[in-house]
C-alpha cells in the first residue's frame, strides 16, 4: 500500500486535487483506497479533539440493520456512535471535505453521489464489529463509505485493525484480507459500500473514527428520499 501523497500542513496552500485524483483512480482500479494525511493536519486534529471531548452519553450503541428496522446487537457490534452535524466547526470541516470530495467523484466517475452522512464511532477496549457489508444490492442506497481514523501514536500492538476482504462469493470466506488498517490519526479508508467486506478487530484501547457513507438518490414521485 502506498501511502506517498499526503495532504500539506497547515500554513502550506491546500489543494485536495491529488488526494482526489489518487481516491478516483484506486476506486476505478480496484474498488478502494487507503490514504494517509488524508486531510489537512489542523481539521485532523481539530476532529480528534471534537471526538475526545464528547462525552459517553454523547454517543448511543450502535444498531444493525436497515433504518426502518434498527436492531442493537452486541454479537455482531459493540461500538458506539454519533451522527455528526454541521453544527460545530471541526465538524462542518470534515463534511466540507467531503462534499468537495463528493463532486470531484461525481465528475471524475459519474458516481451519482447524492448525499452523505457520518458519524463518530467509539470502540471501548475490547470492542469490534464482525465481518460485515455495508449495503447489499438492491437494497440500501448506500454506494461508497469513507472511514477516517483519530487515533494518535496507535502502535500494532494495540489492535483494532480493520480488514478489508474482497467480496464473498460463498467460495472464499477463509480467505485472508486483501487489506489491514491500522486506525492511525488521518488515515482515510475509501471503498465501494457493496462489494467489500470488512471487519473491526478489538483494540485494547479506546479506538475512534468517522465511519460515513455517500448515498444516491432513491426519490420517486412517491416517496421523496431525505437527504438525511
Ligand atoms: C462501520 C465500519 C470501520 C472502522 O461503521 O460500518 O465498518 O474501522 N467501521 O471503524
Ligand atoms: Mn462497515
Amino acid at each position: 500500500m502506498g501511502y506517498a501523497i499526503r495532504a500539506p500542513r497547515s500554513n502550506e496552500p491546500y489543494d485536495n486535487t491529488p488526494i482526489f485524483e489518487r481516491i478516483a483512480e484506486d476506486l476505478y482500479a480496484r474498488g478502494y483506497s487507503l490514504i494517509d494525511e488524508a486531510i489537512p493536519e489542523q481539521l485532523a486534529e481539530a476532529l480528534f479533539t471534537r471526538v475526545l471531548t464528547l462525552n459517553d452519553t454523547d454517543f448511543s450503541p450502535a444498531g444493525i440493520g436497515r433504518a426502518d428496522a434498527l436492531m442493537q446487537n452486541d454479537f455482531v457490534r459493540r461500538d458506539e456512535i454519533r451522527w455528526m452535524s454541521t453544527e460545530h466547526e471541526a465538524e462542518h470541516g470534515w463534511l466540507d471535505w467531503v462534499e468537495q470530495l463528493r463532486i470531484y467523484l461525481n465528475r471524475r466517475l459519474f458516481m451519482g453521489l447524492f448525499s452523505y452522512e457520518a458519524h463518530f464511532a467509539h470502540y471501548a477496549p475490547g470492542a469490534f464489529y464482525k465481518r460485515h457489508v455495508d449495503a447489499f444490492r438492491g437494497g440500501e442506497n448506500r454506494i461508497l463509505t469513507t472511514v477516517l481514523y483519530l487515533n494518535s501514536d496507535w502502535v500494532a500492538d494495540d489492535g483494532g485493525e480493520m480488514l478489508l476482504y474482497l467480496e464473498d462469493n460463498g467460495m472464499n470466506v477463509a480467505a485472508p484480507p486483501i487489506a489491514r488498517v491500522m486506525p492511525t490519526l488521518g488515515r482515510l479508508a475509501v471503498f465501494l459500500s457493496e462489494e467489500f467486506p470488512h471487519e473491526v478487530l478489538p483494540a485494547k484501547r479506546d479506538r475512534y473514527s468517522i465511519a460515513g457513507w455517500y448515498r444516491i438518490n432513491t426519490s420517486t414521485a412517491e416517496k421523496v428520499d431525505p437527504p438525511d
